[in-house]
């Protein structure tokens, strides 16, 4: 029957099906190299501690060193009795070390630090691919903004016209909050950076083993301040899950656009052949399906967070098998986003966009109405007549079926004395744009310091 790491006090081997209930080696076996890595650097302290000689910590480390190569090339790999990853790597260096040697590694730490320390230490480095592969999408927004230039189209609230705004203002509103999603993961790095190895199953080892000096070696920044909290807590996890959701939902929410605009009815912008599919039985059909598994993703990547959460909710100090299930959501959503923001960042960089169309709808709808009432207010009106007198040129246009730069200088005199001609500067959707010059306003001068500060901050992540 299956080996397990316990034998002394039993009696039997583990039922064929508890056997099977309890393997984890086909998720966490990508943390194999991680464990070598952290079972170096345990041999290390050992040693330190005078409990492995010169002799014994340079044959542990040569037969832990083969075992990692044997890992990467295939060569070793888990059988259906091993457990978990950690047992699976004690099997292979006992092969490799003899079990007099090999059987020592295990002192002075448990399954419970590895596995919390080796979660970490996976976690931080995919924080800085998935960041980089997020950053690759801005830059494609950024770029994309640097083209649409001065390009004016409609912008909306409740998804109906409200003020016209420059195309590259709009872009860069879905590059910000990614740029936040990069900065959270390096916040979270300094709470990720504290390792767990060292506090045994609970309550730490008794053998003279330096935590530090295995911190060190395995790049965290020290170790954690207390040894249940470095078993049991998984809040590190919960929360790198929480920033790779809300990655998942910001480019949902771009996605969401992109599909919208992509429609008949809005016909703002083109998907790139190479970044849509077509159907199986209607020939005409493009369509974005890079943006739906974007916006489709979003709701996995949710759940994955929302089945953490829920697993940790009810669980009492320390370890508690329970926390085995932290791994498969968070490894989850490494890989939905590994195959995701590259496509995504290739779909936004290859977008081609109406901007006549654009630019043609941006002043429909009266979206000039605001900017009607604000220079009656620069004029010295109240803004409570000023809102009044907009609204009745609103109602009139709408009466008549015309435009608000339809009107006469008769009819805007007749609606309100104060409405001069000189209104004219701001019935233009280039005129509207310009006014709004204050710091992150839609103004083209703004928006060209903003593309500038959204690049830089790019470039320093
Ligand atoms: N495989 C476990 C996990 O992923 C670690 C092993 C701890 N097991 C135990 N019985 N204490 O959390």
């Amino acid at each position: 029957g299956p080996l397990a790491l316990w034998g002394g006090r039993f009696a039997s081997g583990p039922a064929a099906a508890l056997a099977d209930l309890s393997r984890s080696t086909q998720f966490d076996w990508r943390l194999a190299d991680d464990d070598i890595t952290g079972s170096v650097a345990h041999a290390h302290v050992l040693h330190a501690a005078g409990l492995l000689s010169d002799d014994e910590v340079a044959g542990m480390v040569d037969a832990l060193e083969r075992l990692r190569a044997d890992v990467a090339s295939g060569a070793f790999a888990p059988l259906p009795d091993d457990e978990d990853v950690h047992t699976a790597l004690e099997r292979g260096l006992i092969e490799r070390a003899g079990a007099d040697l090999g059987g020592k590694l295990r002192a002075g730490r448990s399954r419970n630090d590895q596995i919390a320390t080796l979660v970490r230490m996976y976690l931080r480095r995919q924080s800085r691919v998935l960041s980089g592969l997020v950053l690759d999408v801005v830059d494609a927004l950024v770029a994309q903004a640097e083209v649409a230039g001065d390009a004016p189209m409609p912008g909306r609230t409740h998804l109906q016209h409200a003020q016209p705004v420059l195309l590259a203002h709009h872009l860069l509103a879905h590059a910000w909050p990614l740029l936040r999603d990069v900065e959270r993961w390096a916040d979270w790095d300094a709470r990720a950076a504290r390792s767990p190895y060292g506090s045994g199953a609970l309550a730490g080892s008794s053998l003279g083993l330096d935590p530090a000096a295995v911190a060190a070696e395995l790049g965290f920044a020290g170790p954690v301040e207390n040894s249940i909290d470095g078993t049991a807590s998984r809040d590190v996890v919960a929360e790198f899950a929480f920033v790779a959701a809300m990655t998942a939902v910001d480019l949902s929410r771009l996605a969401e656009d992109v599909i919208l605009w992509a429609t008949k009815e809005f016909g703002f912008v083109r998907l790139h052949d190479a970044y849509s599919t077509g159907s199986s039985i209607m020939p005409q059909k493009k369509n974005p399906d890079v943006a739906e598994l974007a916006r489709g993703k979003a709701g996995r990547l949710i759940g994955d967070l929302t089945g953490l959460l829920t697993t940790l909710k009810g669980l009492p100090l320390a370890y508690n098998r329970d926390l085995q299930e932290d791994k498969e959501p968070v490894f989850d959503q490494v890989d939905q986003l590994t195959v995701l923001l590259p496509a995504f960042a290739g779909m936004v960089a290859t977008l081609t966009f109406d901007t006549e169309r654009m630019a043609a709808l941006a002043p429909q709808g009266f979206s000039l109405a605001t900017d009607i009432a604000e220079w009656l207010v620069r004029e010295g009106v109240p803004f409570r007549v000023a809102h009044e007198v907009a609204g009745t040129c609103v109602r009139t246009c709408e009466e008549r079926g015309i435009e608000l730069w339809d009107l006469s200088d008769d009819d805007l005199a007749a609606i309100s004395e104060h409405l001069t001609p000189e209104v004219r500067s701001v019935l233009s959707v280039e005129g509207s744009l310009a006014s709004r010059d204050a710091v992150g306003g839609t103004a083209p001068v703004r928006v060209a310091e903003q593309l500038a500060a959204a690049r830089d901050r790019s470039a320093r992540l």
